[in-house]
């Protein structure tokens, strides 16, 4: 096991391509002139396609405006998302991906009873997906970690994010490797594919914010309160088109899995990803996880080319200052990661708030927070309490990140002592974390209730599906503390419990080493590392035809060489349309990777401009049903269709089934006020021709089953993106406008249209 573990760090490929990165640094520079980088800039714009291309003649006024066009170093995938990332990839007939990536069998297991019973039953349950990614890794070469091997982030974080590294992983929290120094951002499945067959990946130039850290943590303090401090400052959306790079004297203080969990909740307020400089910690954490050789070479890079550091004259877009030294632990929740509140005055808004008093759970681990760290920590409170003859008044549970984790601490014991004190060790997966907590306590659905997590989310509904269960995301030290006392006021700074003899008990801060003194073991890895030369093209992907939860994809037709004539209006949306209207989430996240079956959600969540009803469509008898109901009838009778909407249709996530389902539907247009642009990108690829009214007004000028004919639309695209549009509607009553439109089409993205898709285009160059 111990081979095992270390064939996934000790293999070349898990270091980055230093000396190409430092090189093209040289060409950045020749287009940038003299100006000083920051790190974030340094990492990313040496990962540039092109660097003319993307950064010239721009007089240096990159951020926030160029686009650029990026080569990324790596891709890992988690089983949800990596099912429809593969079966897209597969449409391109590639013998294997262009660049090294990993799939990760984490979110569909269970938390319930713990790792024993749950871990099985989920394999089980979920046993054809499994089959089917297994099957895909071996077939285009790629690395797979099985159910129990661990969280994505935290398998990442100990076998691949590196210094200077650049990658994309299909989960919102992939940030967590900048604790390494890694730019690694979280994409939807269609862009993890072009990095899979070597496209180069587009991302807007993000401004800098530079968080300088003074000082140092003490006491009760922790790395999570950095990012739960911030959280409130910056609020939700304030990480906005930024990446964070922290910095300043404290950044040399902190444990590198600290910097993990910083950087991991830097998706809470919506930064593009977060990373951290190198530092002696940074080191030690490569060194303790077998990858000497990737250190060694960091070290040299740094030491030649000054790669691995801002520039002494770099310049960040907004600076906001932490001093350690002074930083309280903090809780935030409910229902939003930025709603944060310091300890000391946590009492007194619970009061305020009506919040439940009583605690009925705490959970700690996750991708988040289950370093060796994190952990020590907590026991070093459970072994207090216990010394004192308490016990847990709430219910307790663990969730290591990763197998080495957890073997590593069933060694030393610290799942013993969790254990001892009616803990319950799940497998190391999400469970809880995303709604796979199957709850045993007496908390029915609609029970409001408090729970103290050290996760990163805790929107309504998330962990156990009950919208009234009120997450308060913390430190896991303070999760321990807090499930002694039952109580969500309680201090543990400045608070006593009683105990059974009569006396009171004060926690101690505490305290734990931050990398095991006798180093990590693998565990029972399940794990198989990829090929070393490219699989045989005989291998086969396991798909059953009668799977209700897979379904190979056919490629989409290509547009053809007309002008799209006589689509009807399937359904004219009101207001609000977000990825989540569009393919609704829940109980549908199981045919992820069965278009045919998921796109009985498409649009159910819209509403009729026309009604006021929400997934109501008419037909032209008048005769009315649901809209995916609808659009498959006009499919079937060889009717193409489009969709008016309002604002920003397609906000939310990259969700990449928003612009698939329509697409596989026989959706040919969607004509918006405006558009989301990762969601206008995404139509684009799935070969879908997202256009804007000119004139927002012209909105009122188009119903529900009215004839629409775009007039330019070939000629533009054959234009490689150049020409104007317009589109012809006759009403139902015979009455006829002529609207002009705009769109936004690049000279690649009229290719996908034409090609009826990115990866039609894409296959054909292969
Ligand atoms: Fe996401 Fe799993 Fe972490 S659900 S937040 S990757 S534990």
């Amino acid at each position: 096991n111990r081979k095992l573990a270390s064939v996934a760090s000790a293999r070349p490929d898990v270091c980055p391509p230093y000396s190409k990165l430092v090189k093209n640094l040289g060409e950045v520079r020749k287009v940038l002139g003299t100006q000083g980088l920051t790190l974030a800039e340094k990492i990313l714009y040496s990962h540039l396609d092109n660097a003319e291309e993307s950064l010239g003649g721009r007089n240096g006024n990159v951020r926030g405006e160029a686009y650029l066009k990026l080569k990324v170093d790596r891709v890992a995938m988690q089983d949800a998302s990596a099912q429809m990332a593969l079966l897209q990839f597969m449409t391109c007939g590639l013998p294997s991906t262009a660049v090294p990536a990993s799939i990760h069998c984490d979110h569909m297991i269970v938390g319930e009873r713990g790792a024993d019973v749950d871990l099985p039953k989920s394999i089980e349950g979920n046993k054809e997906v499994f089959d089917f990614l297994e099957s895909a890794a071996k077939k285009y070469g790629i690395a797979f970690w099985a159910p129990g091997s661990g969280i994505i982030h935290q398998i990442v974080l100990e076998n691949y994010a590196a210094p200077g590294l650049m990658m994309l992983g299909t989960d919102s929290h992939t940030p967590n490797g900048g604790g390494l120094g890694a730019i690694a951002i979280g994409v939807g499945g269609a862009d993890a594919v072009d990095a899979l067959v070597d496209a180069p990946w587009e991302l807007r130039a993000p401004k800098i914010l530079g968080v300088r850290l003074e000082g140092q943590l003490n006491g009760w303090a922790t790395p999570k309160d950095v990012i739960l401090h911030l959280a409130g400052k910056l609020t939700v959306r304030g990480g906005t088109g930024y990446i964070i790079e922290y910095h300043g004297p404290g950044v040399e203080t902190l444990s590198a899995t600290g910097m993990g969990t910083i950087c991991n909740m830097g998706a809470e307020v919506g930064a593009t990803t977060s990373l951290f400089p190198m530092t002696s910690s940074t080191l030690a954490y490569l060194n303790a996880t077998g990858r000497s050789h990737v250190a060694e070479a960091a070290v040299k890079t740094q030491k030649e080319s000054d790669y691995l550091r801002a520039d002494e004259t770099a310049k960040y877009d907004e600076v906001i200052t932490i001093n350690l030294s002074e930083l309280e632990p903090h809780i935030n929740g409910p229902f939003t990661p930025d709603l944060s509140t310091p300890l000391s005055k946590f009492k007194d808004v619970v009061k305020e708030n009506n919040w439940p008093e009583k605690l009925s759970a705490g959970l700690i681990g996750s991708c988040t927070n289950s370093s060796y760290q994190d952990m020590l920590r907590a026991e070093h409170l459970v072994k207090q309490a216990a010394a004192a003859g308490l016990k847990p008044v709430a219910d307790f549970f663990v969730t290591p990140g990763s197998e080495q984790i957890r073997a590593t601490l069933e060694r030393d014991q610290t799942l013993d002592v969790f254990s001892s004190a009616g803990g319950t060790v799940l497998a190391n997966a999400c469970g809880p974390c995303i709604g796979q907590w199957k709850r045993t306590d007496d908390i029915k659905k609609g029970d409001s209730n408090a729970i103290f997590t050290s996760y990163n989310r805790n929107f309504r509904s998330r962990n156990d599906g009950n919208a009234e269960t009120m997450n308060f995301l913390t430190s896991p030290e303070l999760v321990t503390a807090m499930i002694y006392s039952g109580s969500t006021t309680f201090n543990p700074m400045t608070d006593s419990i009683p105990t059974p003899d009569g006396k009171t008990f004060k926690f101690q801060p505490p305290t734990g080493p931050e990398l095991p003194p006798n180093g990590f073991i693998p565990g029972n890895l399940d794990f198989k590392p990829a090929p070393e030369s490219i699989p045989s093209p005989e291998t086969p992907v396991v798909v059953s035809p009668t799977s209700n939860r897979l379904a190979l994809l056919e490629p989409f037709k290509p547009f053809g060489t007309s002008e799209l004539k006589d689509m009807k209006v399937l359904f004219k949306v009101k207001g609000k349309c977000t990825t989540d209207h569009i393919s609704a989430a829940g109980a549908w996240l199981k045919y992820k990777g069965h278009l045919e079956n998921i796109a009985n959600n498409t649009l159910i969540g819209a509403m009729n401009a026309e009604t006021g009803e929400t997934n109501v469509a008419y037909d032209f008898d008048g005769s009315s049903m649901g809209i995916p109901e609808l659009a498959r009838k006009w499919q079937k009778e060889g009717k193409e269709w489009l969709v008016v909407a309002e604002n920003n249709y397609g906000e939310g996530s990259a969700r990449e089934h928003a612009a698939l389902q329509p697409r596989y539907l026989g959706g040919r247009v969607i004509l918006a006020k405006s558009f989301a642009r990762i969601h206008e990108t995404n139509l684009k690829k799935q070969g879908i021709v997202p256009l804007t009214f000119a004139n927002e007004q012209d909105y009122d000028l188009i119903g529900s089953c009215d004839s629409v004919s775009t007039v330019g639309l070939l000629e533009m695209l054959n234009n490689g993106g150049n020409g104007e549009v317009s589109i012809e509607v006759i009403k139902k009553d015979g009455k006829k406008h002529t609207i002009p439109v705009k769109h936004t089409f690049s000279k690649d993205q009229a290719g996908f249209v034409l090609a009826g898709s990115a990866l039609n285009l894409l296959s054909k160059k292969a």
